[in-house]
C-alpha cells in the first residue's frame, strides 16, 4: 500500500510487527472491509505511533501493547454495524461534515429536557423547528449516586443512567437522530472518574494494578511541591488537589471535587480503558466524544500541571484510534484555557490538525459579556484579533451560555493593550454579572471565589446575564426589549462567527435562572445548577403566541439559524479575520469566501451608531446585502447606521 512509503524506520518497524495479531482479530470480515480498516491503519498509524511512542515508548512492553491496541480496534471494527460502516465510508469522503453552514447543535441536560432518553424522540419536533444537527446529551453516562459534579463523576463509564434508560435506549435514539441528519455527543470524561467507580474500589482495597490507575502519594512531601504552582479549580468546595484515604494510607490527585479521582495516563492500561469506552459508544452511534477537562490530564513538577506537551500527544493517539476504527467519529476537546494553549488542541507543529476536531471558543464567550457590560469593544477586537490562526480541518464551538460558570479569561496584557487594568476590569465584569454593579441589570451569581487571586467567576442564566429576569421582575418593557435585542445578538455572533454554534437548552426561550436546585442537597453546594432550568414546555409553546417574550426570541432565534444554513460563507474551514475600525461600540470582522467577502457588524450599545461604508468598499462590498434582515443596506450621506444592538451579516 501506498502509505507505508510514508512511515518512519521506528514506526514502520513496529507496524510490520503487528500483522500477526491483526489476522485473528479482523478474522470473519468480507474482503473489503479487511481492506478498508488496513487503508485506515496504514493512513494513520504513524499518527498513532506518534502520540504513543513519547508516553510508552520506553516500556519493554511497547510493541506488545500496540498490539493489543490494534487489536481491540480491529475486533470493535468487526462488530461496528454496517449502517455505521457506511457512515464511516460516507465521512472518509466528507471529512469536512462537522464544518458546514447547516450545522447547528444544541446542549442539554437529558433530565431537564425529556423525562428519559426516550422521551427526546418526542420532543423531535421541537428539535428540527430549531433546525439542530448535533446534540450534546449531558449526564446520561452513568454518573455516582448523590453529589456527582452534574454528571461528571462517572461511576461506569459504559453503562447509561438507569434514571434515564438503558444502553439500547441511547443507541436507538442515535440511530433515529441520524436517520434525521442530527450526530449525538455524549461525554467522555477523559481526567477523572467517580471515587465509587470500580477502578478506585479496587484501588481502595489495595489492589495494586488499580492503584495504578490513579495519582496516589504515601505521604505530603511530591503533593506539596506539586501544590506550590498548582492553581485551585474549585477553591470554596475541594481546596487544594489532594485528598487523603485512610484505609491505604495514601493521598489521591483530585483536581476537581474530592469525590473525582485523577486518572494517570502515564499507565498503557489506562489509555487501552479509555480507547475501548470509546469504540463501545461509537459502535452504539455516538458521533462526536466530547473529551471533558482534558487540559489536566498530564501533570508535572514545577508547572500548574495544565496543557503539557503529553496532553496532545495522547489526544492525538485516542484521535488516531477513532480515525482508523470508528472513522465517523469526530472529538471536541473541553479546555477552557487561553488562546495560545487553546490552539494547540487542534494541534500545533508536530501535533497540527491532528489533536481534536472541534474546541470550545472561550475567549469569543467571554468577550460578548465582557462588551455588553462596558459596551465597548476594543477589548473584543483586541484579543480576537490577536488569536492564533487555525487549521483549515477543524471547528470552533462558538457559544455564549453553557451548564458551566463564566470565568473571567482576560489577560492583563490585553487588556492594557486598550488602556484597561486586567484586574480591575476582571473585577468589574464580576460586580456587574452578580448584580453588584450600580445600575447593572443583570442578575448572576458568584462561583468560585478565591481569596488569593480574588476571582470571581460568575454563574447565571443567558436571560438572567443580559437583564431579562430584572425587565420582567419589573414589568419594564424597555429593560425587556433591550434585553431581548442583547441575546439576539449573541445568538448571531454564535452563529455567524465560524463555529458550530451550541445553542444552550432554554436560552432561544429566555428562561431565567432556578432557584429550584437549593432544596436538593446534591446539588445545593453548587449555584451552576441556577442556570441549568428544566425545560419550560409551557412556555416553549409560547413560541408561536405572536408578541409574546418567548416568540420575540424564539422566532428571533429562528431567523438567525435559518439566515446562517442559507449562508455559505459561514463555512468554518474558513476563518474570520477582526477589523479593527477604531469604533468604541462596534465589533467588526470579515470572512473571505470564494464567493466574496462577508462582513459581521455588532452594536454592542443601547444607543444607535453609524460606520463608515468605505468599510464595504474596502472589502469589495459595493452593494452590501444583509443576510440577516434580507435586505440590500442603505447608505445615507456614506454611512451605514445601525440600531441598539443591530447586527449586520453583510455579502
Ligand atoms: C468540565 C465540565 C464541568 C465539570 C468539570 C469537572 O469542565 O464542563 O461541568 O465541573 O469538567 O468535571
Amino acid at each position: 500500500m501506498q502509505n507505508l512509503r510514508l512511515f518512519s524506520a521506528q514506526a514502520k518497524a513496529s507496524f510490520d510487527k503487528l500483522q500477526q495479531s491483526l489476522k485473528p482479530a479482523l478474522k470473519g470480515l468480507t474482503k473489503r472491509d479487511k481492506e478498508l480498516f488496513l487503508i485506515r491503519l496504514e493512513r494513520y498509524f504513524q499518527n498513532l505511533f506518534d502520540g504513543l511512542y513519547p508516553i510508552y515508548g520506553h516500556r519493554p512492553d511497547f510493541d506488545g501493547f500496540l498490539s493489543r491496541l490494534v487489536g481491540l480496534m480491529a475486533s470493535y471494527y468487526r462488530e461496528r454495524p454496517e449502517d455505521l460502516k457506511a457512515l464511516d465510508f460516507e465521512r472518509d469522503l466528507t471529512p469536512d461534515w462537522f464544518q458546514r453552514e447547516t450545522m447547528v447543535g444544541y446542549v442539554f441536560y437529558v433530565e431537564r429536557f425529556a423525562d428519559s432518553i426516550k422521551g427526546i424522540l418526542d420532543k423531535l419536533d421541537y428539535l428540527e423547528e430549531l433546525g439542530v444537527t448535533y446534540l450534546h446529551l449531558m449526564k446520561v453516562i452513568k454518573p455516582r449516586e448523590g453529589e456527582n459534579d452534574g454528571g461528571y463523576a462517572v461511576l461506569d463509564y459504559r453503562a447509561v443512567d438507569e434514571a434515564l434508560g438503558t444502553e439500547d435506549d441511547l443507541e436507538e435514539l442515535c440511530r433515529s437522530l441520524r436517520e434525521r441528519g442530527i450526530s449525538v455527543c455524549i461525554d467522555v470524561v477523559l481526567n477523572h472518574c467517580a471515587k465509587d467507580h470500580d477502578w478506585a474500589k479496587k484501588a481502595l482495597a489495595g489492589e495494586k494494578k488499580y492503584q495504578d490507575y490513579f495519582y496516589m502519594f504515601p505521604d505530603r512531601t511530591l503533593p506539596d511541591e506539586y501544590e506550590k504552582t498548582l492553581p485551585e479549580i474549585f477553591p470554596d468546595f475541594a481546596p487544594g488537589n489532594f485528598s487523603y484515604y485512610k484505609e491505604i494510607k495514601q493521598w489521591v490527585w483530585t483536581t476537581f471535587y474530592e469525590f473525582q479521582w485523577d486518572l494517570n495516563w502515564t499507565n498503557p492500561e489506562l489509555f487501552l480503558e479509555i480507547v475501548e469506552i470509546m469504540l463501545y459508544w461509537a459502535n452504539k452511534g455516538v458521533e462526536v466524544f466530547r473529551l471533558d477537562a482534558v487540559a489536566f490530564m498530564w501533570k508535572r513538577l514545577g508547572t500548574n500541571s495544565q496543557n503539557q506537551m503529553e496532553v496532545f500527544d495522547l489526544l492525538q493517539a485516542l484521535r488516531s484510534c477513532s480515525r482508523i476504527a470508528t472513522a465517523a467519529v469526530a472529538h471536541k476537546a473541553e479546555a477552557i484555557v487561553s488562546p495560545d494553549d487553546l490552539i494547540k488542541y487542534f494541534g500545533v507543529g508536530k501535533h497540527h490538525g491532528k489533536v481534536s476536531n472541534i474546541a470550545y471558543h472561550n475567549s469569543l464567550m467571554v468577550q460578548y459579556w465582557s462588551a455588553m457590560a462596558s459596551r465597548d469593544t476594543r477589548l473584543m477586537t483586541q484579543t480576537l484579533r490577536e488569536f492564533p490562526r487555525t487549521p483549515s480541518s477543524i471547528a470552533w464551538g462558538t457559544y455564549i451560555r453553557c451548564h458551566d460558570d463564566i470565568g473571567w479569561a482576560v489577560t492583563d496584557e490585553d487588556a492594557a493593550a486598550v488602556g484597561l487594568d486586567g484586574f480591575l476590569h476582571r473585577k468589574f465584569l464580576s460586580d456587574y454579572y452578580s448584580g453588584e454593579f450600580e445600575g447593572s441589570p443583570a442578575k448572576g451569581a458568584v462561583f468560585q471565589f478565591n481569596p488569593v487571586t480574588q476571582d470571581r467567576r460568575i454563574s447565571g442564566s443567558f436571560a438572567s446575564l443580559a437583564g431579562l429576569e430584572k425587565g420582567q421582575g419589573l414589568a419594564d418593557p424597555a429593560l425587556i426589549g433591550q434585553s431581548i435585542e442583547r441575546i439576539l445578538l449573541g445568538y448571531a455572533l454564535m452563529c455567524g462567527y465560524g463555529g458550530i454554534p451550541l445553542l444552550y437548552m432554554g436560552d432561544e426561550l429566555g428562561l431565567s435562572n432556578d432557584t429550584s436546585y437549593l432544596k436538593d442537597k446534591d446539588l445545593a453546594r453548587d449555584n451552576r445548577w441556577m442556570h441549568r432550568p428544566p425545560m419550560d414546555w409551557k412556555k416553549a409553546k409560547k413560541r408561536h403566541k405572536e408578541g409574546s417574550i418567548e416568540a420575540r426570541l424564539f422566532q428571533g432565534v429562528l431567523s438567525i439559524v435559518r439566515a446562517r444554513k442559507r449562508t455559505p460563507h459561514l463555512n468554518i474551514s474558513y476563518e474570520s479575520l477582526v477589523l479593527d475600525t477604531g469604533h468604541p461600540h462596534v465589533f467588526v470582522y470579515r470572512r473571505m469566501h470564494p464567493l466574496g467577502t462577508f462582513l459581521g457588524i455588532y452594536n454592542f450599545s443601547e444607543h444607535s451608531q453609524r460606520i463608515s461604508a468605505e468599510l464595504c468598499y474596502e472589502h469589495h462590498l459595493f452593494e452590501p446585502f444583509d443576510q440577516l434582515a434580507e435586505h440590500f443596506v442603505t447608505v445615507t450621506d456614506g454611512y451605514i447606521y445601525l440600531k441598539p444592538y443591530d447586527r449586520l451579516w453583510l455579502i
